[in-house]
C-alpha cells in the first residue's frame, strides 16, 4: 500500500492535487481512498457531491466509484469513538479552573488529534489490505506538522512514562483524590491510551519508509507561501519523511497577455526559479492556472492530466534518500540529517541516554540512535550545503 500525503497552506490547491490525484488513480486501476484530515474540508465539494448526504454519522468511505472512495475525518465523531475517555478527563481538569461546560470541551480537543485518528484508520486499512493507495489531504500549520512526530512520541512516552506514571498514580490515587481540587485520572484513562497505542502501532515505520509514504508539498508562486513551503519541508525532513515532490500550483499562463499581469508574470518567474534552486534535487512540477475552478470529475481529470503527463504512475516511488542517515568514517561516527534552509543559530543539539535530542525552533525531534553509537556523545556539528554533520565520539 502506497501513502500519498499533499500538504501546503490554506487556498494553494492540496484538496484539488489529492482529489485530481485519486481520480487518476482509479482509473489506473488502483483501490483508492482519499481522506482529508485539514478541519477545512472541501473534499467532497471537490467532487460537486451532495454534502447534506454525506455527512451521515458515519465513518465509512464514501465511494465514488469502484475503485474509488473519499473520506473527510470529523473531529467530533472520531472524539466519541476513540478519545471520549481521554478528552472528558482533560476537560474535567479544564473545568475545575472555572472554564465552562461547552467551553472546556472545545479545549479538551488535543492537537493532533484529527491527525493521530487518521493514522488509525489508514493503520487499519493497510492490516486490512483495504487499499492500493491512500491520498492524504492534509493541512500545514505548525500544530498539525506536529502529528508526524506524534507516533515516535508516543512510542518513547509508552515505554519511559507510562508503566511508572500508572504505577504510581495507583498507589497515591486513594489519599489524592481527597485533597487534589480534581479527580486524578480512572485507570480506564490508561487502558484507553494503551488501545490508542495499540492501534498507533507501527505506524511511524510506515510513514518513514519512503516506498510506502510519499510528501507532496504543494505551493503556489508567491514569496509568502514559498516560505511556509520550506519551513514545512525542513519539518517533514527532521521526521524522517521523505518529500519527493514539490507543485507549484497557479502558475500564470504565458497565454495571458494583458500588461496588467506584467508583474505578476516577472515576479513569478523569480519566485520559480527560486523554487527550483532551493528544493533541488527533489523536483518541482508546475501546475497552470486554468480559466475555471477545479469543480466535479471532468475538471479533475484534466487537472490530472497535467499533474501526470503521458502515462506516469503517481505512486511510482523516485526519490529513497533518508532525510538522515548513519555513518562510521575514519574511525569516526557520523549522523548526517538533511536539513534544507536551517541555519545554524536555530540548531539545538544534545544526548539523552541512547538518543539523540535535534531542536528546530520548538520541534524537537528524537533520533534514537544505533546501538554502536548509543554510548558515544556528539563532539561536532556543523552544516554543509543543507545537511547537519554530526560528528559523535567516545567521551566522558
Ligand atoms: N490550478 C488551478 N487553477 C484554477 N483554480 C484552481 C487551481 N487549483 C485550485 N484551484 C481552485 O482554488 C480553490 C482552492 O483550492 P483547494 O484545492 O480547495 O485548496 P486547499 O485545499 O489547498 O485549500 C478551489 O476553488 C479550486 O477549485
Ligand atoms: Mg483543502
Amino acid at each position: 500500500m502506497r501513502i500519498i500525503l499533499f500538504t501546503g497552506k490554506g487556498g494553494v490547491g492540496k484538496t484539488s492535487l489529492a482529489a485530481a490525484t485519486g481520480v487518476r488513480l482509479a482509473q489506473l486501476g488502483h483501490r483508492t481512498l482519499v481522506m482529508s484530515i485539514d478541519p477545512a474540508h472541501s473534499l467532497a465539494d471537490c467532487f460537486d457531491f451532495n454534502t447534506d448526504l454525506f455527512h451521515l454519522e458515519t465513518s465509512d468511505p464514501l465511494q465514488i466509484n469502484d475503485k474509488l472512495s473519499i473520506l473527510e475525518l470529523n473531529i467530533q465523531r472520531e472524539i466519541k469513538r476513540h478519545w471520549q475517555e481521554i478528552s472528558s478527563y482533560v476537560s474535567s481538569v479544564l473545568r475545575t479552573t472555572g472554564i465552562s461546560g461547552v467551553e472546556a470541551e472545545e479545549l479538551a480537543i488535543l492537537p493532533g488529534m484529527e491527525e493521530l485518528s487518521a493514522m488509525m484508520y489508514i493503520n487499519q486499512y493497510r492490516r486490512e489490505h483495504r487499499y492500493d493507495a491512500i491520498v492524504l489531504d492534509a493541512a500545514p500549520t505548525a500544530e498539525s506538522l506536529r502529528f508526524i512526530s506524534m507516533p515516535t512520541t508516543l512510542d518513547w512516552y509508552m515505554k519511559h512514562i507510562f508503566p511508572f506514571q500508572r504505577n504510581l498514580l495507583r498507589a497515591v490515587r486513594p489519599i489524592a483524590n481527597r485533597v487534589a481540587p480534581f479527580e486524578l485520572p480512572t485507570d480506564n484513562y490508561f487502558v484507553n491510551i494503551r488501545n490508542l497505542f495499540e492501534k498507533l502501532e507501527g505506524i511511524g515505520e510506515i510513514m518513514e519508509d519512503p516506498r510506502t509514504t510519499s510528501v507532496r508539498l504543494v505551493t503556489n508562486p508567491e514569496k509568502m507561501v514559498l516560505r511556509e513551503t520550506q519551513r514545512a519541508f525542513v519539518y517533514f525532513s527532521l521526521h524522517g519523511l521523505t518529500v519527493d515532490t514539490v507543485i507549484v500550483n497557479r502558475v500564470l499562463p504565458a497565454e495571458v497577455m494583458d500588461t496588467w499581469f506584467d508583474e505578476w508574470h516577472r515576479s513569478q518567474e523569480n519566485v520559480l526559479q527560486e523554487i527550483d534552486e532551493y528544493f533541488s534535487p527533489v523536483p518541482v512540477k508546475r501546475i497552470p492556472l486554468f480559466a475555471h475552478e477545479v469543480l466535479g470529475k471532468d475538471r479533475l481529470q484534466e487537472l490530472a492530466k497535467v499533474l501526470y503527463p503521458a502515462d506516469e504512475d503517481p505512486l511510482a516511488v523516485t526519490r529513497t534518500d533518508k532525510p538522515y542517515t548513519f555513518e562510521k568514517r575514519d574511525g569516526i561516527y557520523e549522523i548526517r540529517v538533511l536539513m534544507p534552509f536551517a541555519v545554524k543559530g536555530e540548531i539545538g543539539l544534545f544526548k539523552k541516554g541512547d538518543e539523540l535530542v535535534v531542536e528546530i525552533g520548538t520541534l524537537r525531534r528524537h533520533i534514537g540512535l544505533p546501538r554502536s553509537m548509543a554510548m558515544l556523545r556528539p563532539s561536532r556539528a556543523k552544516l554543509d550545503n543543507g545537511v547537519l554533520i554530526v560528528e559523535m565520539q567516545e567521551g566522558q
